[in-house]
C-alpha cells in the first residue's frame, strides 16, 4: 500500500522545515516498509510569483485527489502589499477541502523543562493541552470592507458563527476529551459578543450528549491568563478561529517553543492539511538555524489521523523525545549544557533516531 502525500512548501524557512521533515518519513518508510510519494505544489508567496495566484486550481485540485498534505508556512514581507496575499491561499485551501477542525497539541516535552518560560513550580505540573481550533468559520471568513465614517476611512470584518458550525467543532471536542481527561474548557467572550452566547448555549445543548465529560466555560481574557498561570488545568481548549490563532501561539510559547507546535487540520474525511502552527519566519529563512520538529511532529499526526499509522506516527515521536533527551536543540530550544544544531542536523539525527 502507498500513500501520495502533496508538499505545499509554502514561503519563508517553509522549504526547509519540510524537505527535514520528509528526510524523517523515509526513514519510517524504510523501517516500516510503507511507500510514501510526494508531490510538490505551489501556495502562498512563491504561487504568487508564478501564477500570480495564492493558490492556483491546480494546487486545489491535486490537493484533493491525494492522501494527505503536508505544508511548511506561507507568507513573507515581499507580498505585504500584493493584492492576494499569501494567506489568503492558505485559508482557501482549508476552506475549499472542508477542514472545520484544527487540532494543536501543546505538550511540555520533559526534556524541554529549561526552556520552558514558566517559573519551575509551574513547569513540573506539566503542560498537555489539545487546542480544538474551530477552522472554517468565525472573522476569518465573515463580511468584511471599508466604509466611510465621520472619523474618516472605516473598516469592519463580522465574527459570524451558525448553530452548525458550533454543533460539529464542539462534537469533535467532546469525542476528543472522551479519549483523554474527559475535560473541556470552552473559550468565548460572552459577557460581550453575541456570536459568543450562541457559541456557549450550544456548546451546553452538546454537553448533554456526553455526560462523562466535563465542560466549563471561560472567557478569553481569562483564559490567555490561565494558560500563563496554570497551564495544567486544561485538558482539551475549545476555541473559534481567531480566538484558537492567539491562544495555540501563546500555549507553544510557554511549553518552550513556538517551533514544537505541530496541528492537523481536518474535515469529515480522511483528507487532512499538516502543518506546524508558526509562521515562515523570513528573518530566519534560508540559514539552517529553524526547528523543523513541529513540522516532523506534523507528520505524525498525519500518519495517525489520515493514514490509521498509529506505530509509525509513534515511533516518529519518540525520536524527537530521544533526541530531544540526547541534548539537541536548535537554537530556539537551546539552554546551556545542551548541543547547539542547525535545522539540516536535526532532521538527519532525528531521521536516524527511527
Ligand atoms: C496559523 C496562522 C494562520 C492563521 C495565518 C498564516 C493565516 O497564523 O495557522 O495559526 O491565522 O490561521
Ligand atoms: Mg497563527
Amino acid at each position: 500500500m502507498s500513500y501520495n502525500i502533496a508538499v505545499l512548501q509554502g514561503d519563508g524557512i517553509g522549504p526547509e522545515i519540510t524537505t527535514e521533515a520528509i528526510k524523517v518519513l523515509d526513514a519510517v518508510a524504510n523501517r516500516f516498509n510503507r511507500k510514501f510519494n510526494y508531490k510538490y505544489l505551489d501556495i502562498g508567496g512563491a504561487a504568487i510569483d508564478k501564477f500570480e495566484n495564492s493558490l492556483p486550481q491546480s494546487t486545489i485540485d491535486e490537493c484533493k485527489n491525494s492522501d494527505s498534505i503536508l505544508l511548511g508556512a506561507v507568507g513573507g514581507p515581499k507580498w505585504d502589499c500584493a493584492a492576494d496575499r499569501p494567506e489568503k491561499g492558505l485559508l482557501r485551501l482549508r476552506s475549499s477541502l472542508g477542514l472545520f477542525t484544527n487540532l494543536r497539541p501543546a505538550v511540555l516535552h520533559g526534556a524541554l523543562k529549561e526552556a520552558c518560560v514558566l517559573k519551575p513550580e509551574i513547569a513540573e505540573k506539566g503542560i498537555d493541552i489539545m487546542v480544538v481550533r474551530e477552522l472554517t468559520g468565525g472573522i476569518y471568513f465573515g463580511e468584511r470592507g471599508r466604509k466611510q465614517s465621520s472619523l474618516g476611512e472605516a473598516a469592519w470584518d463580522t465574527e459570524l458563527y451558525s448553530y452548525g458550525e458550533i454543533k460539529r467543532i464542539a462534537k469533535v471536542a467532546f469525542e476528543i476529551a472522551g479519549k483523554r481527561k474527559k475535560k473541556i474548557v470552552s473559550v468565548d467572550k460572552a459577557n460581550v459578543l453575541e456570536s459568543s452566547k450562541l457559541w456557549r448555549e450550544t456548546l451546553i445543548e452538546v454537553s448533554g450528549g456526553y455526560p462523562d465529560i466535563e465542560l466549563s466555560h471561560m472567557y478569553v481574557d481569562n483564559a490567555a491568563m490561565q494558560i500563563i498561570k496554570d497551564p495544567s488545568q486544561f485538558d482539551v481548549l475549545l476555541t473559534s478561529n481567531m480566538f484558537g490563532d492567539i491562544l495555540s501561539d501563546e500555549a507553544s510559547q510557554v511549553t518552550g517553543s513556538i517551533g514544537m507546535l505541530p496541528s492537523a487540520s481536518l474535515g469529515e474525511s480522511k483528507l487532512g492539511v499538516y502543518e506546524p502552527i508558526h509562521g515562515s519566519a523570513p528573518d530566519i529563512a534560508g540559514q539552517n538555524i529553524s526547528n523543523p520538529i513541529a513540522t516532523i511532529l506534523s507528520l505524525a499526526m498525519m500518519l495517525k489521523y489520515s493514514f490509521d499509522l498509529t506505530e509509525e506516527a509513534n515511533a516518529i515521536e519518540l525520536a524527537v523525545t530521544k533526541v530531544l533527551t540526547e541534548g539537541y536543540r536548535t537554537s530556539d530550544i537551546f539552554t546551556g549544557g545542551t548541543k547547539k544544531i542547525g535545522t539540516a542536523e536535526m532532521g538527519s539525527i532525528i531521521a536516524g533516531a527511527i
